[in-house]
């Protein structure tokens, strides 16, 4: 089976042609970074207006690319949930319009489960990653969305959240820390880069750890992210290029330990041994350092997938919804966007203590 994923849930225009068994056939991903730069973030109405700009033509250079027409195609599958509404519903129409014109099923996909399943994808360049398997802890840390799951399989009713951020996603919390030191958007690769230079412990007395829900697998990232704006607003004229360097640091010193803890809490209070992490934050390199060694020293499998398949892609939507297509799920042309994932949640948004 070959299926057509189309991918425009935040700031990426994607399309990719997937088989079944994971195979990335062509994989096209137009990011809108720099439309969206000058803001600080993504804006709803530039995205949806420029996913409708671009979706015609990246899904025929993901075609192009897999050197097939859409005869050739299965299916198609389209990110339904969760992102913004309005892009959404770009990628929901062209699907739609291609499954109805194309005569294709269509399914659509919940973009926090194709994250969770990308680490099956692969890539020609992937062919000595070692293979994924379920049951796995998943750990989801992008721009739009923080959480541990336990996975037991591809099914929504086999993902299972132990965890979430009440507050800020991990991703968001490196983007908000970057602007206020003047690094640009969006921010957490500078923060990565600036990190390995600087000395955390001189900056340590700034950055509070997140812990204060020591016990639960949930996150909060507002806390890091204000001390170090109140820091920079207190001290008078912008930090000195070192004192960046320090706090970024220590910044993701801090957000990466707590990652790292709650992760193999998870692991310990689920009796799973692999640990498999997710989204765009994978890509820092301090997450990887550090629960690299961590899972190391407790004799647990670490996967976390490429950096293409970490960030927001097609593949990981047309591999998802191969699974739902062979399974002989299939969505109507009534499918329709939403801005919350369909994955059950057990923890709620908001500050304050519980
Ligand atoms: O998964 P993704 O591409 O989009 C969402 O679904 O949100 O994740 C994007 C996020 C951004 O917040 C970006 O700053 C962060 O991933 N990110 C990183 C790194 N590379 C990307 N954060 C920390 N270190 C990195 N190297
Ligand atoms: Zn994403």
């Amino acid at each position: 089976m070959r299926v057509l994923g189309v991918e425009t849930s935040c700031d990426e225009t994607a399309a990719a042609v997937v088989a079944e068994d994971g195979a990335v056939i062509s994989d096209v991903v137009r990011s809108q970074v720099a439309l969206h730069a000058a803001y600080g973030g993504v804006v709803p109405e530039i995205a949806s207006r420029d996913h409708a700009r671009a979706i015609v033509p990246v899904v025929r250079e993901a075609l192009g690319r897999a050197g097939l027409t859409i005869a050739d195609i299965d299916g198609i599958a389209v990110t339904s949930r969760p992102g913004l509404a309005g892009a959404l519903l770009v990628g929901l129409q062209a699907a739609k319009g291609i499954a109805w014109a194309a005569n294709k099923p269509l399914v659509g996909v919940d973009h926090l489960v194709g994250h969770l399943l990308a680490v099956f994808l692969r890539r020609p360049t992937d062919a000595a990653l070692p293979k994924a398997s379920y049951p796995f802890i998943g750990l989801l840390v992008s721009g739009g969305h923080t959480a541990l799951y336990r996975v037991e399989g591809p099914a929504l009713a086999q993902i299972r959240e132990l965890g979430a951020t009440r507050d800020d996603a991990a991703g968001e919390a490196f983007d908000k820390v970057a602007r206020r030191l003047g690094l640009g958007y969006p921010g957490g690769p500078a923060v990565d880069r600036l990190a390995a230079l600087g000395d955390a412990g001189r900056a340590r007395g700034i950055v509070p750890a997140p812990m204060a829900h020591k016990g639960s697998l949930e996150f909060s990232f507002s806390g890091i992210k204000t001390a170090i704006a109140r820091h920079v607003a207190g001290r008078g004229g912008a930090p000195s290029a070192e004192e960046v360097r320090d706090l970024c640091a220590a910044f993701q010193a801090t957000v990466v330990d707590v990652l790292v803890k709650k992760t193999l809490r998870a692991a310990q209070a689920e009796g799973l041994g692999r640990v498999v992490v997710a989204g765009g934050v994978a890509a820092n390199r301090g997450l990887r350092a550090g629960m690299g060694a961590a899972c190391a020293r407790r004799g647990m499998e670490l996967l976390i997938p490429p950096f293409a398949s970490c960030t927001d892609n097609a593949a990981m939507i047309a591999y998802a919804g191969a699974l739902r297509l062979g399974a002989g799920e299939r969505d109507g042309m009534d499918l329709a966007p939403a801005t919350s994932t369909a994955l059950l949640r057990v923890t709620r948004k908001g500050g304050g203590r519980r």
